[in-house]
């Protein structure tokens, strides 16, 4: 069976969009599997970039299938602005190319209304959520009282369900937060418009399409949102997003058997970021920390927020090596290490005056670590027109094998830019 999962295996914006729009050109499908429009996804070609949030990142591709499962929240006013976008810029033709499930679960205006609101109560110990709803959309769907992408086309059930969710909703609001309440009427036309506008994308059963191409050898790209580092059960909780961001959950959130995947590739910057609050061991505070900033354009493509940088952290990437099952490495923006001197790798952690090579998964912990940093020399050329790996200056390579060999992992790909074509390929992506 023909399926890999991209995987985020650091803090999310690995470059996850961008490998998959490459990947793309040998996939038949390309299904995003979890996460919302809390997620950007860049996009870089022939010089044009394009910000994805919630459809998949094969768009580009005209012949790919891009597929949004079960598992995701929607948004569906800010899917209708990214569609009519890409209807706009002529880069979506044809409604065949985007399949959205009827059991996804949508967002609407009161779920961004209390995450902000419970951010703000939060005030010191604010979690830096993006703002979209994805925390109380995801507790609506375990709570059972969701509304699935499916309900906006069925006015009877959307209104009992909207009437029911407001009744809650609002008392919150007003009650507790001191905000105005929704008004269901405004909602139901409101919604009734985008219904419309996205009628030729729905799709009954995402899973039984998947599962019959997955059957007839076709190749299924699953493409993940956010980062390992930002799981719900195993990321740095509480400062993580609401959805398992593991690459094991392209099959749950999916509904496609485990036996579908092939390889797990995960994606790691040549450095860590973090957007938001939590613990991030190597986190420099210094002329450096702000030197990668500025060269990698670190700031988030949802919020324009400033992302935070460090060293690459070892040790959390093993950790995500093993919760995830990588089987081989995407390593992205190599180019931005360029012009220092030395460049650090942190390979194990200081707790409480004792070295461990594991990631805690304690938060209290993680917030305590000091990284222990090894230093390899650094490099001045720029990488972004280098076109082949026996091209790269002796201490990039050194680098690259140094950190392939303590992560035990092939590196499959080596990215030198934002581009398309500044990507070194080492291996193909499907076996067949
Ligand atoms: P994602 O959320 O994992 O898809 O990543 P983002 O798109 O949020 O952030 C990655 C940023 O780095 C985007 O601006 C990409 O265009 C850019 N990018 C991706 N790969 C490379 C690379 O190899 N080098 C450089 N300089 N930029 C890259
Ligand atoms: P992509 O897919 C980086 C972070 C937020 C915040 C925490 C919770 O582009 O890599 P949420 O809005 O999800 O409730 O916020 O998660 N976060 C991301 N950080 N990349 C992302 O997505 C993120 N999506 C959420 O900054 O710290
Ligand atoms: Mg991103």
């Amino acid at each position: 069976m023909s399926g890999v999962v991209v995987v985020g295996a650091q803090w999310g914006d690995e470059g996850k969009g961008k490998l998959v729009d490459v990947f793309a050109e040998k996939a038949d499908i390309v299904v995003r599997y979890q996460g919302g429009a809390n997620a950007g996804h860049t996009l870089v070609v022939n010089g044009l970039k394009t910000i994805l949030h919630l459809v998949p990142s094969g768009i580009l591709r005209p012949e790919t299938t891009c597929v949004i499962a079960a598992g995701v929240v929607i948004d569906v006013f800010s899917i209708r602005e990214e569609i009519r976008r890409l209807k706009d810029s002529g880069l979506l033709q044809n409604p065949k190319q985007l399949m959205i499930s009827d059991s996804a679960t949508i967002i609407l205006p009161y779920h961004k209304a209390l995450d902000a609101a419970r951010e703000s109560a939060l005030s010191e110990a604010k979690i830096g959520t993006t703002g979209k709803g994805i925390g109380p959309a995801y507790e609506d769907r375990a709570a059972r009282r969701a509304i699935l992408f499916g309900d906006i086309f069925d006015r009877e059930t959307l209104y009992k369900k909207l009437e029911l969710a407001l009744q809650e909703k609002n008392f919150l609001l007003e009650g507790f937060y001191k905000l105005s309440p929704f008004k269901i009427d405004d909602l139901m036309k409101d919604l009734e418009q985008v219904a419309e506008e996205l009628a030729p994308y729905r799709a009954k059963d995402n899973s039984l399409f998947i599962a019959k191409s997955l059957k007839s050898g076709k190749r299924v790209l699953f493409e993940g949102a956010q980062g390992t580092m930002l799981d719900i059960l195993h990321g740095s909780y509480p400062f993580v997003t609401s959805s398992s961001t593991l690459a094991s959950n392209a099959c749950a959130s999916t509904g496609v058997g485990t036996n579908s995947i092939q390889k797990v590739i995960g994606v790691f910057k040549a450095y860590t970021t973090r957007v938001g609050s939590g613990p991030f061991p190597t986190e420099l505070h210094d002329e450096i920390g702000k030197k990668i900033q500025a060269d990698g354009h670190e700031f988030g493509s949802t919020t324009g927020r400033s992302r935070r940088c460090g060293w690459l952290d070892l040790v959390a990437l093993k950790y995500a090596i093993r919760v995830n099952g990588i089987t081989n490495l995407a390593l992205m923006k190599i180019d931005v290490l360029s012009g220092h001197d030395r460049i650090g790798i942190c390979t194990s952690y200081k707790l409480n005056g004792e070295i461990i090579f594991d990631l805690p998964t304690s938060p209290y912990d993680l917030e305590k670590v000091e990284p222990i940093i090894e230093w390899l020399p650094g490099w001045k050329e720029d990488l972004t027109k280098i076109k082949s790996l026996s091209d790269l200056p002796r201490p990039t390579t050194n680098y690259i094998d140094y950190v392939g060999a303590q992560l035990g992992t092939p590196i499959d790909v080596i990215s030198v830019g934002p581009g398309r074509e500044q990507t070194l390929w080492v291996k193909p992506l499907f076996n067949n």
